[in-house]
């Protein structure tokens, strides 16, 4: 009811009576006072004035279920949510509920990790209270050969939610990086079971730093935040999660109509940070250079190789600006 009680509370102009919501929930008055005051003591600035009601003044970045589920707007993704203060990967948690029969749109947010995982057998560094880590699941039915194309759906929605939340011009660095002034803000691991040519499940794992400070070392000239690009400002974490996961609904919906990016590709390359760009194509054959000019309807990226169309497939190689990272 927690979350009922905020959904209602945020909608309202002015005051909601004790009398209004316990009408509107069928529970007894104590009952609504005991989860104000619970709302309360988790971090809610509610403001109670005897004879008007209860008004909400303020919500800092508070992540939990109640939270989430009391702004969802999206119609089918977080119909199921499972948070989690700690876990060891949400993508792990993700594929486990997948198996135990969890359904299509499943979502699994965490507030910290422990065994956080990136792309190439890398470790996603999840500290609490700093960032977003999250996991969807999806059931398609789709062919498996082109589930890979899911990852670049994701970048879209994740550079348009940050945008949204923000304001910050959030550009993807191909194939689903997701940078802001050349820095890596995002990155997305999607991971597939499937049988031959079935595809069983796809969970699409999403990592946004939000409110970091600063980065180790090892990452400190590629690595970015929210915070650090807007010069300091707290963005809510669980706003910025129904952002992404509205948006992506509107991608989704045009990528399962063709099943590639055709519909998306315009898009997607006016999100492209690399567009008209030099690259290096990490071929571990025969690395070389070209200019970047946009996806393929299937997420290929096309490069020009000196007057020679070269189309990269994502997680074959990589690709980096000439002069770093982007
Ligand atoms: C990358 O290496 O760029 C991908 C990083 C993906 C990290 C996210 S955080 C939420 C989800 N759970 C994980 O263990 N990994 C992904």
């Amino acid at each position: 009811m927690k979350a009922e009680i905020l959904t209602a509370l945020r909608e309202a102009e002015g005051y909601v009576s004790g009398q209004q919501l316990c009408q509107r929930f069928g529970v007894s008055r104590t009952a609504v006072w005991k989860a104000i005051n619970q709302l309360k003591k988790e971090g809610y600035a509610i403001e109670a004035v005897q004879n008007r009601g209860y008004r909400i003044t303020d919500t800092p970045d508070i992540l939990s279920e109640d939270e989430l589920r009391s702004i969802r707007r999206t119609a089918w993704v977080g119909e199921k949510i499972y948070y989690y203060e700690a876990t060891d990967s949400t993508n792990i948690r993700a594929n486990r509920l997948a198996e135990e029969g969890a359904p299509h749109g499943t979502l699994v947010v965490a507030d910290a990790q422990d065994a956080g995982r990136g792309r190439r057998g890398r470790g996603w560094d999840s500290s609490s209270g700093t960032s977003v880590y999250m996991t969807l699941l999806l059931k398609p039915d789709i062919d498996a050969a082109n589930a890979s194309m899911l990852t670049l759906v994701a970048a879209m929605a994740v550079a348009e939610g940050i945008r949204r939340v923000s304001g910050l011009n959030a550009q993807i660095k191909w194939p689903n990086d997701i940078v802001i002034n050349g820095k890596k803000v995002c990155g997305i691991l999607t991971e597939m079971s499937a049988q031959m040519d079935y595809v069983n499940h796809i969970v699409i794992g999403i990592g946004i730093n939000v409110h970091n400070e600063s980065f180790p070392e090892d990452i400190a000239r590629t690595a970015t935040s929210l915070l650090m690009e807007s010069g300091g400002e707290h963005f809510h974490r669980a706003q910025l999660i129904e952002a992404v996961w509205e948006a992506f609904e509107g991608y989704y919906e045009r990528y399962l109509a063709t099943q590639d990016l055709r519909d998306l590709r315009n898009a997607y390359d006016a999100g492209l940070v690399n567009l008209g760009e030099r690259v290096r194509v990490l071929d571990p054959k025969e690395p070389y250079e070209g200019v970047a000019q946009g996806i393929t309807d299937r997420g290929e990226l096309i490069v020009d190789k000196d007057g020679t169309r070269t189309l990269v497939s994502s997680g074959e190689v990589s690709v980096r600006g000439i002069y770093g990272y982007v």
